[in-house]
């Protein structure tokens, strides 16, 4: 029997920090369906709820590797047949100084592991703002200060240079690039990577380039696809990992398989790269069957990914055109992922608009202020992953809303 009433067991302070707004958003969103209406999902960058399906021999793969018994611990690094893929993936994405690739359960661990085997109390790394919330919350986890540098809009959503300089302190170790963008769907300029090269060079930084999205470019020129331009291939020398994985470009973001290319001048990686594998054999290893897949998916057909594409830049096209004709919205055009990332010109805060729209339109985007922007400017996150018929109406009823609230 209790003696005395339970006291409440608090969360660590550090944590205060951490937000995910694109989840937090799920209450307001329940609320409405418990109303009885449905919601349009334009929130959730997961391509399987809507018509994207994965490549069916991927599946084969892991269902075969599971059948042959291969559901035991993997090697932590991960299994050979896959680190050899992704060494191949590294040599076609042009980067000549690999140095190791380790597997992981999604980019979210390597992003984890790979924060966690720099930093020291006091240091610092360099995160975008905006940013995918995931880096600031990992940092917050490890109890380091976000140190952040803007993406300048005027720019094309471009790193802003002059920013990155007046944010480096004395501890800063490390900067995170996220190429292309999420939420903005930017993509680097190899002028602007050049550029962070150099000040990596000068202040003895390593790079953390996240490029998920590299596979879903939607700029084209000449009626070819443009090419993606890996940071690691522009800075060969440079202390690099580079981020890359199977949820979006294989369509398979339930499986949690992804994973780190290391390069850069040998001797400079190698002590950082002794404490990753540290950290990788701490936690014994990613999922071993689906890893039987990585093979299959990098190195087998890539026809999904010319359909990916068409219906992305379809998407995207619409959702443009749609924040080039609407009052109050402008947008930089998105030129990879499936995220767009309009300003809006409204007299309160981005988060009041986004929960009076789900509330009023049932339509679920992203506030700004989730992903961190400039003081005084407004913004939200639309996935542009739904079909033609859904966006229409999803975007039919924010101008409506828009329209109606602020007149
Ligand atoms: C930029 C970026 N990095 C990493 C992730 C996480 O990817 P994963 O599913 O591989 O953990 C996401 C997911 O949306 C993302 O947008």
């Amino acid at each position: 029997m209790p003696t005395a009433p339970a006291r409440e067991i608090t969360a660590a302070s550090r944590l205060d920090n951490v937000r995910y707004a694109i989840r937090d958003l799920a209450c307001v969103a329940d609320e409405v369906i418990q109303q009885g209406h449905q919601v349009l999902p334009l929130n959730v960058g997961d391509p399987l709820n809507f018509d994207f399906q994965t490549p069916p021999h991927i599946i084969e793969a892991a269902y075969k590797a599971m059948r042959d018994g291969k559901n035991g611990y993997a090697p932590s690094p991960g299994i050979p047949e896959a680190l050899e893929a992704i060494r191949g993936e590294a040599v076609r994405k042009g980067i000549t100084t690999v140095r190791d690739i380790f597997v992981t359960a999604g980019v979210s661990e390597t992003v984890d592991l790979c924060l966690a085997a720099l930093v020291n109390p006091g240091e610092d790394v360099l995160t975008p703002s905006p940013d995918y919330p995931l880096y600031s919350a990992v940092l917050c986890k490890l109890g380091i200060k976000l140190n952040v540098y803007d993406l300048d809009e005027d720019d094309g959503w471009q790193p802003e240079i002059a920013d990155i300089q007046r944010k480096l302190t004395p501890g800063t170790r490390g900067i995170v690039l996220i190429n292309p963008n999420n939420p903005t769907g930017s993509l680097c300029t190899r002028q602007m990577l050049e550029q962070i090269a150099e000040l990596a060079r000068r202040h003895n930084l390593i790079v953390f380039s996240d490029e998920i999205y590299d596979k879903l470019i939607l700029d084209s020129e000449n009626g070819k696809d443009t090419p993606h331009l890996a940071f690691a291939a522009v800075a060969p020398d440079v202390p690099c990992v580079t981020f890359g994985g199977m949820s979006k470009n294989y369509l398979v973001p339930g499986w949690r398989i992804g994973w780190g290319i290391v390069s850069g001048d040998a001797a400079a990686v190698k002590a950082y790269t002794e404490g990753v594998h540290r950290l990788l054999r701490a936690r014994l290893c990613a999922n071993h069957p689906e890893q039987y897949a990585i093979k299959p998916a990098l190195e087998g057909p890539q026809d999904h990914l010319v359909e990916v594409r068409r219906k992305l830049r379809s998407r995207r096209d619409l959702t443009q055109k749609w924040c080039e004709s609407t009052p109050r919205v402008s947008c930089v055009a998105p030129r990879g992922a499936f995220y767009a990332y309009p300003r809006i010109d409204i007299p309160e805060s981005d988060e009041i608009f986004v929960k009076e729209l789900i509330r009023q339109k049932h339509v679920m985007v992203v506030h700004g202020s989730g992903f961190g922007q400039k003081p005084g400017t407004q913004h939200f996150r639309i996935v542009f992953l739904p079909d033609e018929q859904t966006l229409t109406r999803a975007y039919a009823g924010i101008a409506e809303f828009l329209r109606e609230r602020y007149r």
